[in-house]
């Protein structure tokens, strides 16, 4: 070749390249907004734009703890180098950093006011996991809407909720958080949540959305938070990606970039998840914000000598907004004098944050009305969603001989005890900042309620970790009781954010309280209050009933009063797996299919067991704890009894673009109306790459009568079954797969069906 060839060449490959380029913009204009931005509000975000200094701009893109007094922050405000400030809920202290931003600087653009408003503002609702286990998208939305109403009377306009990481171990605290180890319901759960936080554009009570972690936090190592992660771009794009991508498409207006480093490349500086992925292929035009002091923590990973390289890296990779590093403030303006950062990148990150202030309505309506905020806390239509998602997030785990419910004409005496009997700030759970816990109704205190004069407390324990070696004193009052109502588990501060364990069983002398009860020869309920799947296989035989609570939150005793005597039906079902034991993580339902499946009832349908794969010993599973967990992944019981038979397809083979129709007949056997949550799952038999062993793709909550039958038809885009394959697209691989409709991930009989 000669040297003239290769110019050419190097020419060519410019001018495809700069022919890309501009392609690439056209089509990025010409996408529709994912936050719905319309032309009006891109001319009133440049006419802004156009007026700001670089160093106005680079305010915005600073956001600060507020932490009490406004004047301290007046001079900032007044020179426009505070874009948002988070935690402060106090409505008149919000108007005034309001008052200061829009009258007395400059350009008067107001600021975001943010907050962590996980699952509830004041009226506290269950946690995410909870809310998860009720599969209930349309009741989670209403909660979402709920904290929404209180948050934004108060001032606050943009929670950082929902967290959309799949958590597949319950090591993490964080799992408490988020909707647990399935894709497509955390992808359901953080669409509904980001429809309820936002409501209608431009109204006074929408709340900005952000979801967070992007990404792949979930996955840190050992459980130990904000620990490294190692996804390949592969598990990305098929487990961890999608229900960031449905929020997206939702309409969730920010991101947050996560703490850990993936692959060694810390989120906050990974150009391949915040360019390319969240902007060019999802074409996101939305807010991107660091997590806390995210981007000055690259440092500590090792990946930028100091605050000036990070702010770099992370204005580099796309971030708009800086939560308290400090680094755009200090260092994006010579970054930009020097040549190191264009002015173009400042201006494409200011844009994204006005165009959420224009879209929430805040330059109308900075202001709240602070004398009226109080009204609309703990309203009573806000405490029965809160009561009723409650009961739909509570599962039941173990119901001898029909246990529940309890009559109450047949419990005289009821004796009341366990460290989560009376714990109102701790029934709340992780992340309830506002709720109050004067608040909270207890167990205790419903049932006293409820039952006056034939409630005995009795704690047996003061808190979750005590050690006792004798509870003489609960097992003398058990013998006198009719029914004993132990309600165990971890308080608040044993889960979330740096609240990791690598203990899963119950904490303190619990499991022994709970035997000590067994023996005194009453029946036993037990309520496990936690923000995570514990390991409670030797705590099940010592009672008659378990009953498992996710923090249930502000109203989670008259939620439990109702479900334990039957005024409420238990119909959650476990969002994550149930371990036996913490040596079995991780371990959940839709994992690989390896080479050597164990051979008991884990293989599935007609694949029969390859020769040799036939003896325990030479398939995957522990020597001493097998190959299966305490409960599976969607698991509930209900105090009826769900019969499904006559799954059918409407057809044998589908074409890639079709819908299947899934028919099944669901039986309420039992004698009491109840409803069940019907989950479809998928297996693709062979793919360009091993597939998981089952897939959700979708669930229905089903209400029947005592003894009602139902035949329910639900339909499924076959695009649902695409994934991203061998050649790196995402698209349904035609083949054999199969499909089970059924109470729980492990139940079931596969019916076949082919796309072609
Ligand atoms: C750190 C947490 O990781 C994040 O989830 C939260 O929103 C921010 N702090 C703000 O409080």
């Amino acid at each position: 070749m000669t040297d003239n060839d290769r110019m050419m060449n190097k020419t060519i490959r410019t001018l495809a390249l700069l022919a890309g380029a501009a392609l690439c913009a056209a089509c990025a204009q010409h996408r529709p907004s994912t936050v719905g931005t319309t032309p009006e509000v891109e001319q009133r975000v440049e006419r802004i734009l156009a007026q700001m200094t670089l160093a106005e701009k680079v305010g915005q893109m600073n956001q600060v703890s507020a932490g009490g007094d406004p004047s301290q922050y007046a001079e900032a405000l007044r020179a426009g180098q505070i874009g948002s400030i988070l935690n402060e809920v106090d409505p008149v202290r919000i108007n005034e950093f309001q008052r200061i931003a829009v009258e007395e600087s400059r350009l008067g653009i107001p600021l975001l006011v943010g907050r962590d408003v996980i699952h509830g503002f004041h009226t506290v609702f269950p946690i995410p996991l909870g809310l998860a286990a009720t599969f209930d998208p349309a009741l989670v939305e209403e909660g979402a809407r709920v904290a929404a109403l209180e948050a934004t009377a108060q001032g606050v306009r943009w929670t950082f909720s929902p967290m959309l990481d799949i958590a597949r171990d319950p090591r993490w605290g964080r799992i408490a958080e988020g909707s647990g180890e399935d894709t497509w319901l955390d992808a359901r759960m953080g669409e509904a949540m980001v429809r309820g936080y936002q409501g209608t554009q431009w109204d006074a009570t929408s709340m900005a959305a952000c979801i967070k972690h992007f990404v792949g936090y979930g996955a840190a190592e050992g459980g130990r938070d904000y620990n490294s992660t190692f996804l390949t771009e592969r598990e990305l794009r098929n487990v961890y990606l999608p229900p960031f991508e449905a929020a997206v498409r939702a309409g969730a207006m920010t991101l947050m970039t996560s703490f850990n480093d993936n692959d060694g490349i810390p989120s906050t500086a990974n150009t391949f998840t915040l360019k390319q992925v969240l902007r060019d292929e999802w074409g996101f035009d939305g807010l991107v914000v660091t997590d806390w002091n995210s981007m000055g923590e690259m440092i500590s990973h090792g990946y930028g000598a100091d605050r000036k390289e990070v702010a770099r890296q992370a204005i580099g990779a796309g971030v708009d907004m800086d939560m308290m590093t400090f680094g755009f403030l200090s260092h994006l303006e010579e970054l930009v004098q020097s040549g190191a950062v264009k002015e173009s990148a400042i201006d494409a990150a200011v844009r994204n944050i006005l165009r959420v202030k224009v879209l929430l309505g805040l330059f109308e309506h900075p202001y709240v009305d602070a004398a009226a905020a109080q009204a609309v806390q703990y309203a009573p239509e806000h405490l029965a969603a809160a009561q009723r998602t409650a009961e739909e997030s509570v599962v039941l785990l173990r119901n001898e001989g029909d246990l529940l419910p309890l009559d109450p004409a047949r419990v005289r005496t009821i004796l009341v005890t366990g460290p989560m009997a009376d714990a109102p700030h701790d029934q709340l759970g992780t992340w309830a900042f506002d709720g109050q816990k004067q608040h909270t109704v207890t167990p205790l205190a419903a049932l006293r309620e409820r039952f006056p004069g034939r409630v005995v407390y009795v704690p047996g324990l003061g808190h979750s970790r005590e050690h006792r070696a004798r509870f003489d004193d609960v097992v003398a009052a058990a013998r006198r009781a009719d029914v004993v109502l132990a309600f165990l588990g971890e308080e608040a501060i044993l889960s979330g954010e740096a609240h990791s364990l690598a203990d899963l069983n119950l904490q303190g002398s619990q499991s022994e309280l709970l035997a000590a009860l067994k023996a005194a020869g009453k029946p036993v309920v037990a309520t496990v209050m936690a923000g995570r799947p514990l390991t409670i296989e030797r705590d099940l035989p010592n009672c008659g009933a378990l009953l498992y609570a996710f923090h249930p939150g502000t109203m989670g005793g008259p939620a439990l009063t109702n479900l334990i005597f039957g005024d409420a039906v238990p119909s959650g079902k476990t969002p994550v797996t149930f371990l036996r034991t913490v040596g079995q993580v991780p371990m959940y339902y839709n994992h690989h299919m390896t080479g050597r499946p164990y051979n008991g009832e884990l293989l599935l349908g007609d694949i029969a067991p390859e020769a040799g794969q036939t003896s325990l010993g030479n398939t995957s599973y522990y020597l001493d704890y097998g190959a299966y967990p305490l409960f599976p992944f969607g698991y509930g019981l209900s105090y009826t009894r769900f019969a499904y038979s006559d799954v059918a397809l409407d057809k044998a083979v589908y074409a890639t673009d079709g819908t299947l129709r899934v028919s099944f007949t669901l039986a309420n056997t039992g004698s009491r109306d109840a409803t069940e949550v019907a989950q479809v799952y998928v297996r693709d038999l062979v793919g360009s790459l091993t597939r998981p062993v089952k897939e959700l793709k979708h669930f229905e909550r089903v209400a029947l009568k005592a003894g009602e039958s139902r035949r329910v038809e639900v339909e499924i885009p076959v695009s649902e079954l695409a994934f991203f394959g061998a050649d790196g697209t995402r698209k349904v691989e035609p083949g054999d797969f199969q499909l089970w409709v059924a109470g729980d991930s492990a139940s079931g009989e596969p019916v076949s069906f082919q796309v072609q």
